[in-house]
């Protein structure tokens, strides 16, 4: 198989205010964007040709990646004028996809499963479709699938509103992890020029033909869907990325990182390019800063995503949070998060000076892009 195509045209509602001005795959996840991970797994599994399928923000899409050759790789797009559902967008790439089966991704899923084993085992299943899927301990949030655990043969794929734990007890189960492989077969199922979800529309229609399998993933899985898992998808792959370099790697620092001897990195960090670090502040645990970000003195930053070109004044004090790039936080600022709720700026955003800004116990503490903090919000 040579072919894939990754949806990108959604709209990314409960990203925001983050996926405002940026769409959901180019989010960064460890200074790459997820999409860009995910082109790159695909090739190396021997994927030379890719359909991604814009609508929202498309023209961001693809002048980011172009025609793919700096990433060794042919794209192609396709583009919807309003986002035609996962399988609409996937009928109107017919043209490039109908001759073998391809993979198919969800732009915003973080996942680094060998793929070619997915793709020995959907060969000997015979099916028209495989659905990758991870266990995870509390399925409710995603699709489930159920399946006859003799064959992997798909006996139910039901949509996050249509599944009922047994007695109430939630469990592990297998959920729809976003990635899957198709045979051309697929395209007879959707209906052109409308919108139309794989996911509810046509899967469960081949589940009735017995034609859906599927192959259960191991490894690192997170979907972005919201700002936390962007924050804790983030964290598990520059884990993940670590543990698989040699030596005992405790933290990824770019070289060109200006980094004061006072200054601490708890691990895991990572710090990108020509990011300067001043004295006595304190980074990390889980901190991923991006590209050519100011951190001045005594500063302090835990479980945070900064993405690039960020300004950080001193006496800051950042945890569970995303600054998103080109953030300015004047001095002694505190923004704090809690549990699953962050601070979240967008890009270009302001925070005056001694300001406290505290997310509330039960929502993320959003600010859109290029507003100007005047006033604490505790
Ligand atoms: P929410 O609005 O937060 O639910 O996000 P979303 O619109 O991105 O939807 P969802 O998370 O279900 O989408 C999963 C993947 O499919 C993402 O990569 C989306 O970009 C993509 N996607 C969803 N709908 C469409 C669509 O209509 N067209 C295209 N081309 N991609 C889509």
């Amino acid at each position: 198989m040579t072919k894939a195509i990754i949806l990108s045209g959604g709209y990314g509602t409960r990203l925001r205010p983050l996926s405002c001005n940026v769409p959901k795959s180019l989010m960064p996840i460890v200074n790459k964007p997820v999409m860009e991970r995910q082109i790159l797994l695909l090739k190396s599994a021997g994927v030379k040709e890719i359909v991604l399928a814009v609508s929202v923000m498309g023209d961001i899409v693809k002048n980011y990646f172009k025609d793919g050759s700096h990433l060794g790789v042919r794209i192609h797009y396709t583009e919807e004028k309003h986002p035609l559902g996962t399988a609409g967008a996937i009928k109107i790439a017919e043209p490039y996809l109908r001759e073998e089966n391809f993979f198919m991704l969800n732009g915003d899923v973080i996942f680094n499963c060998d793929l070619n084993k997915m793709l020995q085992f959907h060969t000997t299943k015979k099916g028209i479709g495989t659905i990758a899927g991870k266990v995870v301990n509390d399925p409710s949030r995603y699709g489930v699938l159920i399946e006859n655990e003799d064959t992997h043969q798909l006996l139910e794929f039901l949509e996050k509103d249509e599944y009922f734990p047994p007695n109430g007890k939630i469990v592990p189960m297998p959920i729809n992890a976003g990635v899957y492989i198709l045979e051309p077969e697929i395209f007879t199922y959707i209906e052109p020029h409308k919108k139309v979800s794989i996911e509810k529309q046509v899967f469960p229609i081949v589940v009735k033909k017995e034609q859906l399998y599927h192959y259960q993933i191991s490894g690192v899985w997170k979907d972005i869907g919201k700002p936390y898992d962007l924050l804790e998808g983030n964290i598990i792959l520059m884990v993940d990325i670590m543990k698989n370099l040699k030596g005992d790697v405790k933290n990824l620092i770019d070289h060109s990182a200006d980094i004061h001897p006072s200054s601490k990195i708890y691990s895991p960090c990572t710090i990108g390019e020509n990011v300067v670090i001043r004295g006595n502040s304190t980074i990390g645990p889980n901190v991923i800063i991006g590209d050519n970000v100011f951190i001045d003195n005594n500063v302090e930053l835990r479980d945070c995503v900064i993405y690039n070109e960020s300004y950080i004044s001193s006496n800051v004090k950042i945890e569970k949070a995303i600054i998103a790039d080109n953030c300015h936080i004047q001095k002694n600022v505190i923004l704090k998060g809690n549990n699953e709720n962050l601070v979240i700026l967008a890009s270009y955003v302001e925070v005056l000076k001694n300001l406290e800004i505290l997310a509330p116990k039960t929502i993320s503490l959003t600010v859109c892009h290029h507003e100007v903090l005047k006033e604490s919000m505790k």
